[in-house]
């Protein structure tokens, strides 16, 4: 991966450094820090170009509505939660979602999980005040530590390598679990079965008994359906750090281009997408496949002139757009941004992220209403339909673990039961049930039922 560079390419690269920043923390010791970056620079790539080219072009395919995209996990992933068994309950419960939703949309899922390096956040406060008592706010583990002292909350720089092999190990597993036979779609459906055999979830029981036909009908016809025990799945996260991302992007031999190898894709956040900001100009610079979040501040120009930074010959796949309007705005928000991006003729792919703009407070926690997320999801395929786009996919914050973090589902989590594990150091996650329930209404709505 290391080939002579072009110096304009380098200077490119670092001219983030001359920008004012925005998001980053305020790390005690500079020269720390530059030593950790030499060390990140001279590591191994996480990902390869190959691999997020490979990508960009499952992700052109959903912008086409010839694949659709399933992006989940956490909104920030923790060191102590890299476990195998966590990291098995995450990727099994997008496998189990992948295949309702590969059934419900007729169509190749494209799995990409906020895993191995989702590490770092974006905060509306520099700093947090409990009981007389003023810290930096927690920015995630590739920064600083939870807990609410001095030392944990002061930015450590050996955070970015613990972040660096946390997300080495994580991706690790990723890749043996859905190469080794246990993202098998007999063994991924199995476990389908068995949640509609709760009786809570009985109204999915036909979908299942459909895909269950569907899978005996390929096996009848001579397809070997044993032999569709691999599955593609990759990683994203925000690109966030630029002290992180920076060393992590190499020069591709095969191009001469950059790629930021730390993970395949990664979104731009609604509080960094100023098209002038350092975040921009920075992956403007770097071939990965990248998402723009979109909020419901954002104008029809404001899309467009992201556009011209970032995909300025209209590369498919290069840039989806995940918008996140909120249940209440997306039927009024989302369509004049469609259509003044559809004018625009570059192509981008759309990615519903139903989370981020449905958060409540609820009985003292941060929280959202499964309704909520479903209504916005509802609100995303309308719109679509009705312009005649292409809603590509899904982007949900979710967990394998049994978490009570999310009001509502067939379970009715209320807001007495919040408090029973409530987990998340961010913000909430659908639990396993919660999912595996989105994609069986998702696999409904495409049915128009
Ligand atoms: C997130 O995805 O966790 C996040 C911070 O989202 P947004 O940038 O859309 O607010
Ligand atoms: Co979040």
């Amino acid at each position: 991966m290391s080939a002579p560079a072009d110096p304009e390419l380098l200077a490119g690269l670092d001219a983030w450094r001359d920008l004012p920043a925005v998001h980053q923390p305020t790390w005690p010791d500079p020269e720390h820090l530059a030593a950790v970056r030499d060390r990140l620079a001279s590591l191994p790539p996480l990902v390869f170009a190959g691999e997020a080219d490979a990508l960009r072009e499952r992700l052109a395919e959903a912008g086409r509505g010839e694949a659709f995209v399933l992006q989940g996990g956490d909104c920030a992933e923790s060191f102590a939660d890299a476990t195998a068994d966590k990291i098995r309950n995450k990727v099994k419960i997008l496998l189990q979602m992948a295949v309702v939703l590969t059934y419900g949309a007729s169509m190749p899922v494209v799995k990409l999980g906020r895993m191995a390096g989702q590490y770092a956040k974006p905060r509306s406060s520099e700093t947090e005040t409990r009981d007389g008592l003023t810290l930096p706010v927690f920015r995630g583990d590739a920064v600083n530590g939870y807990e609410f002292t001095p030392e944990a909350r002061t930015p450590d720089p050996e955070r970015l390598l613990d972040a660096y092999r946390t997300s080495a190990v994580t991706l690790n597993l990723i890749r043996a679990f859905t190469t080794g036979g246990f993202a098998s779609l007999k063994q991924v459906h199995e476990w389908n079965r068995g949640f509609t055999k709760n009786p809570a979830y009985a109204r999915y029981e036909e979908i299942a008994a459909e895909i269950d036909r569907a899978i005996r009908f390929m096996s009848a016809c001579g397809v070997d359906v044993e032999s569709l025990r691999t599955v593609d799945m990759y990683s994203s996260h925000e690109a966030l750090l630029l002290d992180y991302e920076r060393p992590l992007t190499r020069i591709d031999s095969r191009t001469d281009l950059a790629y930021d190898c730390s993970a395949h894709f990664l979104w731009i956040g609604e509080r960094t997408r100023a098209v002038d900001g350092v975040h921009v100009d920075y992956f403007s610079r770097v071939q990965n496949p990248l998402g723009v979040k979109l909020g419901p501040s954002v104008t029809g120009d404001d899309a467009r002139r992201l556009m011209d930074v970032l995909n300025p010959t209209g590369e498919p796949g290069r840039i989806t757009f995940i918008t996140r309007m909120g249940s209440g705005t997306v039927r009024d928000a989302l369509p004049a941004l469609v259509e003044q991006v559809t004018a625009d003729g570059r192509p981008v792919t759309w990615v519903c992220d139903p989370m981020h703009g449905n958060t409540i407070t609820a009985n003292g926690y941060k929280t959202r209403r499964f309704s909520d997320v479903m209504d916005e999801v509802a609100g995303f395929f309308e719109v679509h339909r009705a312009l005649g786009t292409v809603p590509g996919g899904l982007h949900i914050e979710l967990t394998g673990d049994d978490v009570t973090e999310v009001l509502g589902g067939s379970e009715e989590i209320d807001e007495e039961g919040l408090a029973r594990r409530y987990e998340t150091l961010v913000d909430p996650r659908l639990n396993h049930q919660q999912g595996l329930e989105l994609a069986f209404q998702v696999t409904e709505l495409l049915r128009g039922r």
